[in-house]
């Protein structure tokens, strides 16, 4: 038995090759976190090593205080996680207050978790609340035609989620909550984990703009499944508008609301807007 052997390990690690066979992880780019169930913890309990110290998170997260997650370390390279996943990711622990943390596994050669880390956690601590304990894994990932489109679109949620979802009929189905979209910010610091979980607390994708996404979601395969369905949508966007800048046909406001009657999802008016 290894600690390679527990299942959750083994989601986390595929996902990160996932993302990296799809080229959404350029050098280091993108980060991966997941938070461990009770019962998960004492399943990998006994490879912890002696605690490191604890360190500042570089904000506040209450209501997950005393919680364990498997989160991928600074500087690393999502392709090679899978080669050596002790070297590349880490387990670590929260402190009562969630203010600190300190690395349990992990990291064997040094290093810290993401610089993502506030930005993670933060959007744990919203979409703990928002799914009553559901979410679970929070992705990023430098999704290329995701970016290419903050370039040409208004960076504004209700625009970003029209134009995701006309460009393929299953999208209001898998993100009926829309997407949302931050404008520049620098990233790796507490200003943009603000901006992006207050986001959160709405939709399961926030949009950086010019650098890539967030998803979150309560296991590997959905959260997944959900960068690689708004990232494909982009990709047909980015072929349409390449193609030409206006559109023959396309889903109407109308096609969406049949769609949501027959598919029992709720698709919020606000983003059926008419346009002229
Ligand atoms: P890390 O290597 O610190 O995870 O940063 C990568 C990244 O994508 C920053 O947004
Ligand atoms: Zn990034």
């Amino acid at each position: 038995m290894s600690i390679l052997d527990v299942k959750f390990v083994q989601g986390f690690i595929r996902l990160c090759n996932d993302g990296w066979l799809q080229g959404w992880h350029e050098r280091n780019g993108g980060n991966l976190s997941y938070r461990i169930r009770p019962e998960e913890v004492e399943e990998v309990r006994e490879y912890f090593h002696e605690p490191g110290e604890w360190k500042a998170i570089g904000t506040t997260v209450p209501d997950l205080a005393g919680e364990y997650f498997m989160v991928t370390g600074s500087g690393k390279y999502f392709r090679n996680v899978i080669l050596d996943p002790e070297d590349t990711s880490c387990i670590i622990e929260l402190d009562e207050k969630g203010e600190n943390y300190r690395v349990l596994w992990g990291l064997c050669n040094g290093g810290r978790p993401t610089s993502e880390l506030p930005s993670h956690l933060m959007n744990h601590e919203v979409k703990k609340k928002a799914s009553n304990g559901a979410h679970r894994v929070i992705y990023h990932a430098h999704t290329t035609n995701v970016i290419a489109l903050t370039f040409v679109l208004p960076l504004e949620d209700r625009i970003f989620t029209r134009e995701l979802w006309e460009m393929a009929t299953e999208c209001p189905v898998v993100f009926p909550d829309g997407v949302g979209v931050v404008g520049w910010m620098v990233p790796g610091g507490r200003d943009i984990a603000v901006a992006t979980s207050e986001l959160m607390k709405k939709y399961d994708v926030a949009i950086w703009a010019h650098h890539g996404m967030f998803a979150s979601g309560p296991d590997f395969d959905t959260t997944f499944g959900l960068m690689h369905t708004v990232e494909k949508s982009a990709e047909i966007l980015v072929k349409t508008l390449s193609m030409s800048p206006t559109k023959l046909q396309t889903i109407t406001p109308q096609n969406f609301r049949d769609l949501a009657k027959d598919f029992n999802v709720n698709l919020p008016e606000e983003f059926l807007y008419e346009k002229n």
